[in-house]
């Protein structure tokens, strides 16, 4: 569905991706982990059309990515930067569906029901800067859910908030998708949660970054924030990221 060919991006002189290939599955969830720095929102804007590659060529469906394809949504770490604050919670989701030419009341349908989805459908009618974090994180998950892509591209999305509502947050993208049988890709800079979201783990070096470890991730579902965590598996596929990340020869 993805597939991403000796991709290099660099700033000026300062190269930031150093030649990455990588081929994503249908309805796969794929953690991207790396250093910070290390040029993972790069990759991420890059396959979203919002930034230029270097050289290399970034394909979905076979087909080269030139500015943003429209069966794709992001969501972004900053959620406070992604609402609009003067349209409800329900208008902010409804958004993006005009691009669809969805009529007024298709877009309010599909937006209560995204908002359901993410548990938010007591939350439609109030305003972005009424809601906590989290929750305005869940209306921007909502906003991605509602468009129906068959693409989610997540770039650090729980990293500014707190630990619990994090928690809460890993466990809604696992439950949400199999909705539309959408393929994920979430970058962390958060090892431990790039095991426990993921079904692979690809992790970066430091710029200019190549992959330097392609880990499947083979944890039962449901996977649950206690016991999953304590599973000989995880312990062992945490340090193995870990390893791979610091530079560390295993
Ligand atoms: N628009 C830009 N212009 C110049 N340098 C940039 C720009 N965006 C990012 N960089 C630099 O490229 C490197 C990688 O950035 P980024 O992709 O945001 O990394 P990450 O998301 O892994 O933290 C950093 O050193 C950053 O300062
Ligand atoms: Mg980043």
């Amino acid at each position: 569905m993805l597939e991403i060919n000796h991709l290099r991006h660099s700033y000026g002189s300062h190269e930031v991706l150093g030649g990455i290939d990588l081929k994503v599955d249908e309805g796969q969830l794929l953690c991207i982990v790396g250093p910070s720095g290390c040029g993972k929102s790069t990759l991420l804007r890059s396959i979203a059309g919002l930034l230029k590659p270097t050289q290399g060529e970034i394909l979905i469906n076979g087909v080269p990515v030139a500015g943003t394809p429209d069966n794709l949504a992001v969501v972004f770490q900053d959620y406070s930067r992604s609402l609009f604050p003067w349209m409800s919670v329900a208008d902010n989701v409804a958004l993006p569906l005009r691009r669809k030419g969805m009529s007024g009341a298709r877009r309010r349908t599909s937006a209560l029901e995204a908002l359901e989805q993410v548990g938010l459908e007591g939350a439609a009618a109030k305003y972005p800067w009424q809601l906590s974090g989290g929750m305005q994180q869940r209306v921007a998950i909502a906003r991605a859910l509602a468009y129906r892509p068959a693409f989610m591209l997540m770039d650090e999305p729980f990293g500014s908030v707190d630990a619990q509502t994090r928690e809460d947050l890993e466990d809604l993208v696992l439950q949400v998708r199999g909705v539309h049988g959408m393929t994920i890709v979430l970058i962390t800079h958060d090892i431990d949660e790039s095991v426990y979201v993921g079904d692979r783990v690809v992790v970066l070096s430091k710029a200019p970054s190549r992959i330097v470890g392609d880990l499947s991730v083979g944890l039962p579902y449901p996977r649950d924030q206690i016991a999953t965590r304590q599973l000989p598996e995880f312990v062992r596929l945490r340090a193995d990221v870990g390893r791979l990340v610091r530079g560390v020869p295993g």
